[in-house]
């Protein structure tokens, strides 16, 4: 009965990756079938998280698998509406990568955890502490679903070095659209 959905990446500069995204409301089969794809989405772009305006949705859903590994799906993580209520730790430097920007990466500043709270897919509310590389992919996804991309967190050095690939994005975008 239910057809399967089938996502699309949405690159840098599409203005979808600019907006605050809405919160979920319902928790139903159609938050089920969006979760599925987008994970299968994410497994093929080889990516280790994924959030809902990647593809286009206004909606504060995020996944990720820090195995980036479609065999683990135990490894799968999903939070929606999800509230980063506090970051603490040392701040360190990582290379992060965005499937919304191929071929970019640059060294991000990031605090070494976080506590976030959140909802699970059947809509149980829940808080976690992260640490580590899940801190670190969980605060990326999260940035999404404020607006907020890598390339606003790059030093003026990464900028500089990947100027020429963000200036190629820019012109995609342009010329998928005339
Ligand atoms: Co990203």
């Amino acid at each position: 009965m239910s057809e399967a959905l089938e996502f699309a990446l949405t690159l840098y500069p599409s203005p979808i990756l600019r907006r605050t995204a809405t919160p979920v409301t319902d928790f139903d089969a159609g938050l089920e079938r969006t979760v599925a794809a987008m994970l299968e989405l994410m497994f093929t772009s080889k990516g280790v998280g994924l959030a809902a305006p990647q593809v286009g949705l206004d909606r504060r859903i995020l996944v990720y698998n820090p195995e980036g590994d479609p065999e683990q799906p135990e490894a799968n993580r999903i939070l929606i509406n999800p509230v980063i209520v506090s970051r603490d730790g040392d701040k360190s430097l990582y290379e992060e990568g965005c499937l919304s920007f191929p071929g970019i990466y640059a060294e991000i500043e990031r605090p070494d955890r976080c506590t976030v709270e959140a909802y699970d897919i059947k809509g149980n509310r829940f808080e976690q502490e992260f640490s580590g590389f899940e801190s670190r992919v969980v605060q990326h996804e999260y940035d999404h679903l404020e607006g907020i991309l890598l390339v606003d967190r790059m030093s003026p050095a990464d900028k500089l070095k990947n100027r020429a690939a963000l200036a190629e994005l820019v012109e995609r975008y342009k010329s998928t659209r005339s």
